[in-house]
C-alpha cells in the first residue's frame, strides 16, 4: 500500500498517476469552486489550462448553457461570465450549465491528473465525501496519489494541509506503518498533525489566503473552510468533471 503526495504538478509525470486513484486539491480556490458549482446544480465542468483554449471550447459547444469561468491573478478573466469564486456559483447562475473553466493553478492540476482513475476533486467543503471515495479507491488499488495544485508552481500550505488531512482519513486505523509514504506525504501528515482539524487556522495562515484577502476575496477564504457543507464527489474523466455520488 502506498500514498504519494505531490505538492505541485511540477515533476509529476503522467506515468506517476496512470491508472491510479488520484485526489486533486486546490483549496484556494479551484476545487472549492468546482464543488460549489455542483452543489448549485452545474451540469459539468470542463477544466482547461489556457484562456484562449477555454474560449475555443466554449464556442465549439454551440449551446446556450455554456459559461466561461476563470481567473488570472485572482480576478475574473475579461469577457468571462464568472471568476473563480465559490460564492459566485449560485443556482441562478450555474444551475444546469456547462462551465468551461481555467484557473492559474487548479485547472492545470486537474488536467495533469488525466491518466488517473478515478480522479477525485477534493476540498474542505466536501472533505468527508471525497475522503470516503478516496478510501474506497485506496482499499481497492492499494495506492493513492494526492496532487496539490500549489501556487505559481510552488508549495502552498493550504493544499499541503488538505493533503495531510486526506492522507490521515484514508490510512486505516493502526496501519500507518504498513503504508509506504513518499517524503511529501510524510511532510503533509506532519502539517496536518500540527493544525489538527483546524481548517480555518491552516488555510488562513497561507500566502494565498493573505493575497485573496488583500484583493477583496476574504469571504472566499472563509467559504473555503466551511467543512463538509457539500455531500458530493466530483470526478474528472475524459476531460470533464461530473458528479457521480449524490449521497
Ligand atoms: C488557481 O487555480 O490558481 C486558484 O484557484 C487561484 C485563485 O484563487 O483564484
Amino acid at each position: 500500500m502506498n500514498i504519494s503526495v505531490y505538492f505541485t504538478p511540477l515533476g509529476m509525470t503522467p506515468g506517476d498517476v496512470a491508472h491510479r486513484p488520484v485526489l486533486v486539491v486546490d483549496i484556494l480556490r479551484a476545487t472549492t469552486t468546482i464543488v460549489a458549482a455542483f452543489a448549485s446544480g452545474a451540469r459539468d465542468v470542463l477544466p482547461v489550462g489556457a484562456a484562449d483554449e477555454a474560449i475555443r471550447i466554449a464556442q465549439s459547444l454551440k449551446h446556450d448553457d455554456v459559461l466561461l469561468v476563470g481567473e488570472r491573478r485572482g480576478e475574473r478573466i475579461s469577457g468571462f461570465a464568472l471568476g473563480n469564486s465559490p460564492r459566485e456559483m449560485t443556482p441562478e447562475l450555474v444551475g444546469g450549465k456547462t462551465l468551461v473553466m481555467t484557473t492559474t493553478n487548479g485547472t492545470p492540476a486537474v488536467t495533469a491528473a488525466e491518466a488517473g482513475s478515478p480522479v477525485i476533486i477534493g476540498a474542505a467543503t466536501n472533505f468527508q465525501a471525497a475522503a470516503d471515495r478516496a478510501r474506497e479507491a485506496f482499499a481497492e488499488a492499494e495506492e493513492l496519489v494526492i496532487l496539490c495544485a500549489g501556487r505559481e508552481r510552488r508549495f502552498a500550505l493550504e493544499d499541503a494541509y488538505a493533503a495531510g488531512r486526506f492522507a490521515q482519513a484514508v490510512i486505516p486505523t493502526g496501519q500507518r506503518r504498513s503504508v509506504q509514504l513518499n517524503d511529501a506525504a510524510i511532510a503533509a501528515l506532519e502539517i496536518a498533525k500540527r493544525y489538527g482539524d483546524r481548517w480555518k487556522r491552516a488555510v488562513q495562515a497561507s500566502a494565498a489566503a493573505k493575497e485573496l484577502s488583500r484583493i477583496g476575496f476574504e469571504e472566499d477564504v472563509v467559504a473555503a473552510t466551511e467543512v463538509d457543507c457539500c455531500d458530493l464527489v466530483p470526478l474528472y474523466s475524459e476531460r470533464r468533471v461530473t458528479v457521480s455520488d449524490h449521497r
